[in-house]
């Protein structure tokens, strides 16, 4: 049970580990999360599904080695199997059909944001997705976003592969065309090629760091773009029991496992979200430094 039947290391940091554990996988959909503890000594922790197979009873999670456990979990091989998976967990993303949708996935977030594009896109929306990392070596799934998204822009911090620059700044282009791009030439028409291929957006769908989340959100504000955001606090229990993952969204306390994770991004208060985020940095570095 919870065999682990593939694995793959997109970075030094970074790996996708496909799990069979057909319950789970029967269930799974867009957006919703599992809570795994790799070992008996390991702490359960959530990782979002980032992609599902039902028939073969398979999903897959990627994962970014930041501490004690997800370093642990990264050193577990095809063959080996997972102490306890639990989930689907968390209210799977609601997918309408609203029009033109901009997905935007930063780092590890561009394995959370792969399963929604492509539901939204099968539901008949047009979706642009941004994908954005730090730099080339940790970008991943590419051909993914490409084949779950009508358009795809690819983006990195430091300009080692694709546009430089930051997700948000593509997706000021595709909200502010006139502003941003460049001055038609003696002959063309009025509108560059930016502003030929974007439309008004209906939706954003962002997912990555909370900073980003944050920026998506304020970028957004302005154009009154309804944006939806998946939030990732400390959880414990993913059922709502513990407090653990209370997030502020329009001033009132939300468990994000059984609430969310995903929330009207112009209702959270990111700084709050952030400072429960940092709360246990000792512990955590001590159990690192264990390690
Ligand atoms: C709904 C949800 C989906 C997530 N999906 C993914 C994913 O797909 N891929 C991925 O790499 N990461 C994902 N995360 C984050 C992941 O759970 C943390 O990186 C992981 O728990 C860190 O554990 P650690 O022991 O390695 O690091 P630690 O050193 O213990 O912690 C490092 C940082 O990770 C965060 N963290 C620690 N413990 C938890 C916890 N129990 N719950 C949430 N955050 C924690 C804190 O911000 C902490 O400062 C998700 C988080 C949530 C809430
Ligand atoms: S993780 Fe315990 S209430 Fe959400």
């Amino acid at each position: 049970m919870n065999e682990i039947v593939r694995k793959e290391r997109y970075s030094e940091q970074v790996f996708m580990m496909a799990i069979s554990t057909p319950l789970v996988a029967r269930k799974a959909q867009a957006g919703q999360f599992i809570i795994i503890r790799g070992t008996e000594t390991g702490e359960r922790i959530p990782l979002t599904i980032a992609d599902f197979d039902r028939e073969r009873g398979e999903l897959e999670i990627v994962v970014q080695e930041i501490g004690k456990s997800t370093k642990v979990l990264g050193t577990m091989e095809p063959g080996q199997s997972i102490l306890d998976v639990t989930g689907p967990l968390g209210i799977p993303t609601h997918i309408g059909k609203v029009g033109t949708v901009c997905c935007v996935g930063g780092g590890v977030g561009i394995a959370a944001v792969h399963p929604v594009a492509r539901a939204l896109k099968e539901a008949g929306n047009r979706v642009v997705s941004i994908i954005g990392a730090r730099n080339r070596s940790l970008l991943f799934w590419e051909d993914k976003m490409r084949a779950a998204s009508d358009e795809l822009v690819v983006t990195t911090d430091d300009g080692s592969y694709a546009a430089k620059g930051f997700v948000t700044d593509r997706l000021k282009e595709l909200i502010e065309p006139r502003a941003t791009s460049r001055e038609p030439r003696a002959g063309e028409s009025g509108s560059s090629e930016l502003e030929a291929r974007s439309s008004k957006l209906d939706l954003v769908f962002a997912v990555g760091p909370t900073v980003m989340m944050r920026a998506v959100a304020e970028t957004t504000r302005p154009h009154g773009i309804k944006t939806v955001v998946s939030l990732n606090p400390i959880m414990v229990d993913g059922t709502g029991m513990c407090g653990g993952c209370r997030v502020l969204v329009g001033g009132k306390p939300r468990f994000a496992c059984v609430h969310g994770p995903d929330f009207d991004a112009h209702e959270v208060d990111f700084a709050n979200l952030m400072a429960r985020q940092r709360q246990y940095l000792d512990k955590e570095r001590a159990a690192l430094d264990a390690l």
